[in-house]
């Protein structure tokens, strides 16, 4: 089941208003702007945004407010970045995070 992200406690995810495209290893997605990149991707059934670096294990939503960087992953070409606290904005590429990078 795929949902999506109505409430949030840091970010304001209330005004779902412009639908735009964000691309996610490669396959292009609709995402609201401004909306969690990690709530679109939950609404589009991506749930693994990293993997660790010593047992390339899968990880993905844990706090979503920012604080334990397993949603991180490279967004525009920059790694490490917390998907759950950065907002989604029109072309956005996004891929899924290997390691430190
Ligand atoms: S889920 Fe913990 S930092 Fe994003």
């Amino acid at each position: 089941m795929c949902v999506r992200v109505e409430q949030h406690c840091i970010l304001d995810v209330d005004k779902k208003e412009k639908k735009v495209k964000i691309t996610v290893d490669g396959k292009e997605i609709e995402a609201y702007e401004g909306e969690p990149i990690l709530a679109a991707l939950l609404a589009s059934g991506i749930k693994v945004n990293r993997y660790t670096v010593k047992k390339h294990e899968p990880r993905g939503l844990f706090c979503g407010i920012g604080q334990c960087s397993d949603c991180s992953m490279v967004v525009d070409g920059k790694a490490n970045v917390r998907t759950c606290i950065t907002p989604v904005k029109e072309g956005m590429v996004i891929m899924t995070q290997d390691g430190l990078k």
